[in-house]
Parts: C-alpha cells; structure tokens; sequence
C-alpha cells in the first residue's frame, strides 16, 4: 500500500514536470532558445527518461542518483541503445570543482582469443563480430552506475530504481522512429533469438510497449544490489544463455568484472578547460589534440561554416584522427603517450603543412591502411544538479540493439562491443573502421571507444555538459558543439541543432549533413581537393548538452535529430 502511494505520487509529479517540458518545447522552436531552468536538468534521448532523472533530483537525489534513474530508464525506454548489458563512460564535476570519470567499457570475456572472428585462412569472418552471442562483451552499465551511485549518489538504489520499475511495468509510448527501427528489424530478432522472442511482436508507433520481464529483473537488482548481475540470478541466467546460444561469456566472466575510476583527460583551449574521458576512450585524447591544433587561428574572424572553418576543423581532425587510430587502446594492456600526444609543440608542428590553397592528402600525413566509420548506435545524456554536480554520460550497446541477442528471461539486449576491438590490423570492421595492434583482442581487454563524455569550465565555473553518440563522429560533433557557442555565439539549442561535417583522417573524405551546407561553399572545397560525401549520413551525431548561462540558469540542448529531451526545475 505504502509502496503504491509514493508511485501514484512520483507519478503525478512526472506528469507535471512534462506539462513544464511540453511548454518550453514550444518556446524552444521560436526562439531557438533550449529550455531554461533554474536549477536543475537532464537532457537524454527520451522524455521519459530525462523525465524520472529530474525526478530523482527532486526528491532529493544529486546528479549520481539520476544518472543510474536515467540510464536505466533508457534501458526499458529506448532499448536501441540504452542497455543493461552493455557499458559507457562518465566525467564528472562536483559542485566543489573536483572532477573524476568511470569507465565501465565492456571487456572481452577470459575465453577471448586474438584471431577469435578469423577463419582458417586468417579472413575475418563476417558478422562473427557483430551479430549473436560471440559478438558480446562483459557488460559492464551496471557496475558503473552502482559503482558511481554508490562513492556520491544520496538515495537508495531501491528508491533510485522504483519509478523504472514502474515504466517498465506500465509501459511507455513508441515513437515512429522507434517503430520504423523495431520493425526493421524484426526479422533479425527472429533470426538470432527464435519465433517466440519479445521484439517478434509487431510493434507500432503509439502503441504502449511494457517489458514486464525486465521490471522483474530491475526488481531484483534493486534489491541485492550490482551483485546480482554479477554474482546473482541474472548473472547465472545471461552466463547459462550465452553459452547456450554458443557465447563463451561465463559466470567467472561476469563475476570478475568491475568498473574502474579514471583520470580524466584535461586541457585548455583558450578561456576554456575541457574535461572528457581518456582511454579505453580516444575521445578525450583526440578532441584535446583537435583543439590545440585549431586554437592558433581565427575561426570567430573567419566565420560558422566560411571554407577556412571546414578547412581548419577538417585538417586538425585528420591529423588527431591519424594519431588515434594507432596509438589507442585499453590502458590497462598497452602504454599510451598521452603526454606526447597532447603536448603543444608537437601538435602545431601537426599543422605546419597545412595550406588554404590545397587540401592536405591524408597518404601524406601517416603511414598506415587504418580507416574508421561510423555508428549511431549509442546514446548520450547529460545532467546538473540542484547542488551544482554535473555528471556527462554516453553509453552503448555498439549497434543498434547490439549483437540483436535479447535474453527473453531478463528482459535486455547484449552488446556486439566485441566488433569495437581490431579483428585483425587493417581489416574493416562493420562501420569500416580498421585498427591497430594496440586495439587487438586480449582476454579481459576493453575495446577502444570513441565515446567523449566531456564538461567544459570558463573562469573555473561549470559552463557546458556535452555528448552524442555516432561512433567516431562523436568527436568532431562535441568538437563543433563546442565550437558553435564558444567561437559562433550560439545558444545551447542553436548549436546542436546546427548542421554538421566530419573528416576522420581514412577514409580521405568530408561528410556533410546532407541538404544543409551551401553549393557554393561545397564547390569551393571541391576546387582545393577535399572529396566531398554528402548523402553518407543522413545525421552526424546526436547531441544533448547543458549550457550555464552567465545568470547562473542552465540551457538544455535536446537534439531534434533524434526524440530528445530537455526537462529541468
Ligand atoms: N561502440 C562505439 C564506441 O564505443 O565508440
């Protein structure tokens, strides 16, 4: 009785924290103005879940609590991305303005071998990597989120978990965009996971979809804590169904896994520092080497989106991008010069032959055949508390609805993280990208990530909270949020909404959002020698991000690439 009061209760407040939501929403389309709070907001990939965050924060819980509300609730809400068993990253910024990340990367398994996707005649064998139980790593969401939630978080996981429990239960609305993916790809859930699997249900938008399955687990972990993932029911049931379905992910596997405290990575850019996530993470590194390489000229002068802007953005990316794709990796397995890679001297000796005659040949920059690509496939959400703590998280499962296993007795999909490691040195993987020694397979080795959690401060005060996911456009859409209000003027909602380019060393080409940028600009760089892709990506990033203004109020970014949402109080 006690437990039904207090839902109906957190219930009645969600409803009118979204009737707040819808009114700003309308304001943000005239004013291009993100929605303004005074205090508090969470901006995520759903209403929902940025919704249950905020109401966390309400009831008294800091920004840790409504992280671990947050991505659970994007666990049951958009299952796409948001996982249990998969992992993320997330930087931090306590009100006092000491600043810390956790990296709760998935790891391969102990049985993980280096040549595991390679055929007899050392091939990659297609789709090993990326489709069914071999393609998973260790998920590790759930040890990050205790692991946080528990060093800084104020609630109970209980009480954290309840009201996503309850949307679980009671189920949430389906999105077109939701609904065009889910039936997409119904047939390949049939395929990995048999005729009787949850998501073979025909699914349409506006229907109300309920994960009773998962509540269930949520209950359980709610009640014994991480563990029970780890070392409880629901590890034995995800070990026993991963081998089942001819995984190698054990027991052991899982109860060895654990979450790890990181230094972030730190560097200035003019007035600005910028914390982001290091490695397992390329995001902080390369974003930091991309600013140093910019930081020398003019952009403001040139003006948003002016030739010597692309120019500029595009040569220091291809130069960083050359960088991180063969000295990254896990920490923890292989040493990485951080300090050499962020040193200034060498990152402007980077840009010495850089012309704005000519584009640059990537075959000039570096040796090497190390190409990347892109994924949309993660999810980004950002949050301030009433107390002023600031916490950015991404979070994955690699592709959409990761490996496509969906263990039917717990309720969640399994990451294809594995496909984020070198299957083998110059062989693409699903996105096309193409690694290095230094990301090769290692039993309980993280693979290399793109994903760039990143907070940024102006005169020592929190100014900005930012993230997307895209795979490695990851980096050049933070790069460009940025950039857009620090250099162009924009407000928070302006600069993520604005369109965006991409250039990632190999291959040799600028993507552009399509439709977006102006012909004459496009052919200008065509005439210096940048080949131009325009219909690759129907979106570069989705990015959700929080700006303090100077009064101190914060602005919310929701992207509206995606069904993003800004709320705040
Ligand atoms: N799985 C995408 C990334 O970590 O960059």
């Amino acid at each position: 009785m006690k437990t039904r009061k207090i839902n109906l209760k957190l219930w009645a407040s969600l409803a009118l924290v979204s009737v707040f939501f819808s009114c700003k929403k309308t304001e943000t389309t005239t004013s291009k103005t993100g929605l303004i709070a005074e205090k508090a907001m969470v901006v995520s990939a759903r209403q929902e879940a940025s919704a249950i965050g905020l109401e966390i924060i309400q009831k008294g819980g800091n920004a840790f609590d409504a992280m671990m509300a947050t991505e659970m609730a994007l666990a049951v809400t958009y299952p796409f991305a948001g996982n249990l068993g998969g992992g993320g990253f997330a930087v931090y910024r306590l009100a006092d303005g000491s600043v810390g990340s956790i990296d709760y990367r998935e790891k391969a398994p102990l049985a993980a071998e280096k040549n595991m996707y390679l055929d007899e005649n050392g091939n990659v064998i297609p789709g090993l990597s990326t489709k069914g139980a071999l393609a998973s790593g260790v998920p590790g969401t759930i040890a990050g989120i205790f692991k946080a939630q528990e060093k800084f978080g104020k609630l109970s996981p209980e009480e954290i978990l309840q009201p996503v429990i309850e949307l679980a239960q009671k189920g949430f609305v389906i999105t077109e965009r939701q609904a065009e993916r889910l039936q997409r790809l119904r047939e390949t859930f049939i395929e990995v996971n048999g005729e009787e699997t949850f998501f073979a249900q025909e699914i349409k938008a506006g229907d109300t979809l309920k994960i009773p399955v998962l509540a269930q687990t949520l209950e359980r972990i709610a009640k014994n804590g991480r563990d029970e993932f780890y070392k409880g029911e629901t590890a034995k049931i995800m070990a026993a169904h991963m081998q089942k379905i001819g995984g190698i992910i054990t027991e052991e596997d899982l109860a060895s896994y654990d979450a790890v405290w990181r230094d972030p990575i730190v560097f200035d850019y003019k007035d600005l520092k910028i914390i982001s996530m290091s490695p397992p993470s390329s995001g902080g590194i390369t974003i930091g080497q991309i600013f140093k390489m910019i930081e020398p000229f003019d952009l403001k002068g040139y003006g948003h989106h002016s030739p010597e802007h692309i120019q500029i953005l595009a040569e220091a990316e291809r130069r960083a991008y050359a960088d991180r794709n063969y000295y990254l990796g896990d920490p923890d397995f292989v040493k990485i010069p951080v300090a050499d890679l962020l040193d200034s001297d060498y990152l402007r000796s980077r840009m010495e032959n850089f012309s704005f005659e000519k584009a640059t040949k990537s075959e000039d920059i570096a040796k090497g055949e190390i190409a990347f690509s892109e994924s949309m496939e993660t999810t980004h959400y950002s949050i301030v508390d009433a107390d002023g703590n600031a916490i950015s998280i991404t979070t994955t499962l690699n592709g959409g609805y990761g490996s496509k296993v969906f263990i039917d007795e717990l309720g969640f999909f399994m990451n294809n993280e594995m496909d984020d490691f070198s299957s083998k040195p110059g062989e693409p993987n699903m996105f096309g990208l193409v690694g290095a020694e230094a990301n090769s397979i290692a039993p309980g080795k993280r693979m290399l990530s793109s994903m760039t959690p990143t907070l940024v401060e102006k005169e020592g005060k929190l100014w900005m909270v930012v993230g997307t996911p895209g795979g490695s456009t990851i980096i050049t859409s933070v790069v460009q949020t940025i950039l857009n209000v620090h250099e162009f003027g924009m407000s928070m909602q302006e600069a993520v909404e604005a369109a965006r380019f991409h250039h990632q060393w190999l291959p040799d080409l600028v993507s552009f959002e399509p439709d977006s940028f102006d012909s004459t600009l496009i052919e200008n760089l065509k005439a210096k020698g940048y080949i131009i892709l325009e219909n690759n990506n129907p979106i570069i990033g989705k990015v959700d991000a929080i700006l303090v203004l100077p009064d101190g109020k914060l602005e919310g970014g929701a992207d509206p690439r995606g069904d993003d949402a800004a709320v705040g109080f």
